[in-house]
């Protein structure tokens, strides 16, 4: 058995991988691999909360994991979240340790329903909306995960996390689950080139993400249109947009270019074309090779899909494995695998 540190992260299956994913989140999965013990899921199940479209459900499920694989995550490491069904029956069970009104406070339900009011265009609210954490909480504990890497906006469903867990070890009298801790990146927010007062995202329009597989010239495009200055920084302040811009150059790992750039910031002899023209020499670069993968793994579809089949069933194990332990502390009917 490993002694690694056990992490555990997801994404939900919404087309297109942006920098703002991919620097906020996927980068660094890529690279605690080395290091832990980790599973990643790609979280169909979480994906039904909102009105959705189910063949582009399917659709963006496996686009995604082709994506994953193509910017650096270890295949065998990789997992669908409907493969593993254990993770809805723990849901369940997690239902039952966890606050209806603690639930109705999360800001996510608050602005999801919100969201989910506009999409539907019916009113429709789920109730997998309401109980979204829950599920959440489910996927991190069922592999006892010691940390999740995610973005600060998660804080608070990792906080539920432990509050669940804490609940069930005190009813069921045996400190089973370990209270799983946020492993925050190094940029957590990216945010949007075009109003860099939101984050980067897919939801609010086209302008305001950038696709890591997108042609160079839309790339180059996009950054030099990034907006710097709107004229309402305070003095002394660096403006949002001149901050995401330098955030994304370190993250593009132009550390050099970032170190004297900011120098000429400070001294202000700093042009904005030339930050920009590194930020997208950096993101050209990185799109470069995540696309070469691209297209490699798209002749071998077929393949692929099999192999992450195969490492969902591998890493399933683990979860039943979970499942059983904690219907058995539950007082639940349970039979042997
Ligand atoms: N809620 C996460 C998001 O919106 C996605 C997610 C679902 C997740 N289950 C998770 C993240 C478990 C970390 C761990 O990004």
């Amino acid at each position: 058995m490993s002694t690694r540190k056990r992490i555990l992260s997801a994404i939900q299956p919404t087309g297109n991988m942006h920098f703002g994913n991919y620097f906020g989140a996927v980068q660094n999965w890529v690279r605690l691999q080395e290091e832990y013990n980790c599973v990643y899921g790609v979280v169909d199940y979480h994906a039904m909360t909102m009105p959705y479209d189910p063949k582009k459900l399917r659709q963006n499920t496996w686009e995604l994991l082709f994506n994953l694989i193509a910017v650096g995550v270890d295949p065998n490491n990789l997992f669908i979240q409907s493969l593993v069904p254990e993770h809805t029956e723990l849901g369940w069970i997690f239902n039952c340790f966890c606050s209806y009104g603690r639930l109705s406070r999360m800001t996510q339900f608050k602005d999801k329903s919100v969201q989910s009011k506009e999409k539907a265009n019916d009113d429709f609210i789920s109730a997998g909306i309401f109980d979204y954490p829950v599920l959440q909480a489910a996927d991190i504990l069922i592999y006892r995960a010691d940390y999740v890497p995610v973005g600060k906006d998660q804080d608070q469903h990792l906080e539920l996390t432990r509050e669940i867990a804490e609940r069930f070890n005190r009813q069921v009298g045996k400190e089973y689950f370990v209270l799983p801790e946020t492993l925050h990146t190094e940029i957590p927010k990216v945010m949007s080139t075009a109003d860099p007062t939101r984050k980067m995202s897919k939801s609010a329009g086209e302008k305001h993400y950038i696709s890591v597989f997108a042609e160079e010239a839309r790339i180059r495009k996009q950054i030099k249109s990034a907006v710097t200055d709107t004229g309402d920084t305070p003095e002394g302040e660096m403006s949002a947009g001149v901050e995401n811009l330098f955030s994304l150059l370190k993250a593009a790992g132009k550390i050099e270019a970032h170190t004297s750039l900011m120098e000429d910031y400070h001294t202000g002899n700093l042009k904005y074309s030339d930050l920009k023209g590194e930020v997208a020499e950096g993101l050209v670069a990185l799109s470069t090779t995540f696309k070469e993968r691209k297209a490699d793994i798209l002749t071998r579809k077929k393949e692929i899909k099999g192999q992450i089949k195969a490492s969902s069933a591998e890493i399933r194990k683990r979860a039943q494995e979970t499942v059983r332990e904690v219907k058995e502390l539950a007082g639940l009917s349970n039979v042997k695998f």
